[in-house]
């Protein structure tokens, strides 16, 4: 399994909180490559802390020249793998060609491959995510398989499938059928990874029974719920996954400041960048709605902790709520939880 790329989500903070659960492996937010190659500032918040490992960066490719630049400065500063975007449904980026924009050109989806593949050192492996297709046409879907294979015949370590396709954007359902049809036309001549409507700990195990990928990649399932990792390990070795209780999960969000603190060192910043957090962590509260609203007005870490105090706990004293009893959104407001605010700025 592996933490999904969550571009505005997955950087070293979430994947630091996640490894602390057990996720063995990480994909980090997509990047466009030409700022890499030029920001100081991004490649100082992309650079790796010991633990984070091991982990792919993923970029979107603007030329292959700057994708070969972008992935080659990126081994250097101790990205394991490389992951190639072509599943971004987000219009900026399908409007210069990139991301999904590949969905529909696959001479020119290898032809990437195949020169970013050349470029880095050959025990680098190089990944790629796609989506089902551009859309659900028969000519989308042949060109999917046109691409697939094509990353076979080059070598590529593995593909992460998004079961969704690109006009779809995040609607719907995730066609796990069309993930179980990858997989057997992949055999295991590379690794297939599953994406898609994993939220909740048993999903991992109906995603690889029904598909039969060799590995799943926990995307929505993970933001404000980095404990799913750990749910996974607990099913794995038998036991019932645990929820942590509202003490434990009060600690991981105070926890959650410190280390973007640590990243980004701008107390304004954090505030605001941990708010879209907050929002998926009070999902799991049982007054979801006003806790929203606590952790959206936070500027601080002294607001960030304070709203930990009153709706998490304070000094290992819980604050007086029903008990936690699974890891099931407990929220009075249901409406709260139909939207996915992360969508707002989903990257792919
Ligand atoms: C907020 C957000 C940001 C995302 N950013 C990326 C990204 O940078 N790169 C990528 O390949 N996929 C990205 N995705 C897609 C996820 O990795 C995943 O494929 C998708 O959400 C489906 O899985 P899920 O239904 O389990 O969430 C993003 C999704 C969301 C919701």
């Amino acid at each position: 399994m592996q933490l999904a790329a969550l571009a505005g989500y997955s950087d070293g903070a979430m994947r630091t909180l996640c490894r602390s659960f057990g996720a063995p492996y990480a994909v980090g937010e997509m990047i466009l490559d030409a700022p890499v190659l030029i920001s100081k500032t991004i490649r100082k918040h992309m650079r790796l802390w010991d633990h984070d490992h091991p982990i792919a960066a993923q970029i979107t490719c603007s030329t292959p020249e700057n994708s070969t630049l972008a992935a080659q400065t990126l081994v250097d500063m101790g990205y394991e793998a490389i992951e190639l975007n072509m599943a971004c449904p987000v219009t900026k980026l399908l409007r210069r060609g990139r991301g999904g924009a590949f969905m529909k050109e696959p001479t020119r989806a290898i032809e990437y491959l195949e020169t970013v593949r050349r470029a880095i050192p050959p025990e680098v492996p190089l990944s790629l995510k796609l989506r089902i297709g551009w859309d659900e046409s028969p000519e989308s879907q042949k060109t999917f398989y046109t691409i697939l294979d094509g990353a076979i015949q080059l070598g590529i370590a593995a593909i992460t499938v998004h079961g969704r396709t690109v006009v779809q954007q995040y609607r719907g359902f995730a066609d796990w059928d069309a993930l179980a049809k990858a997989r057997k036309f992949v055999g295991n001549s590379i690794c297939l990874v599953g994406s898609g409507d994993i939220m909740k700990v048993q999903d991992v195990f109906r995603m690889l029974d029904h598909t039969g990928v060799h590995g799943v990649s926990i995307a929505r399932g993970a933001i404000g719920k980095p404990w799913i990792f750990r749910q996974v390990l607990d099913m794995m070795q038998g036991r019932e996954p645990v929820t942590p209780d509202y003490i434990e999960q009060g600690k991981i969000i105070r926890h959650h400041f410190d280390l973007a603190m640590q990243l980004y060192k701008d107390e304004g910043f954090v505030g605001r960048h941990l708010r879209k957090f907050g929002i998926y962590y009070s999902k799991f509260h049982p007054h979801a709605k006003r806790v929203r609203l606590a952790f959206l007005a936070v500027k601080s870490n002294a607001d960030w902790n304070s709203v930990i105090d009153e709706w998490y706990g304070k000094d290992g004293q819980p604050a007086n709520l029903p008990p936690v009893t699974d890891d099931q959104p407990v929220s009075e407001d249901q409406d709260l939880l139909m939207g996915e605010p992360g969508e707002l700025d989903a990257a792919d």
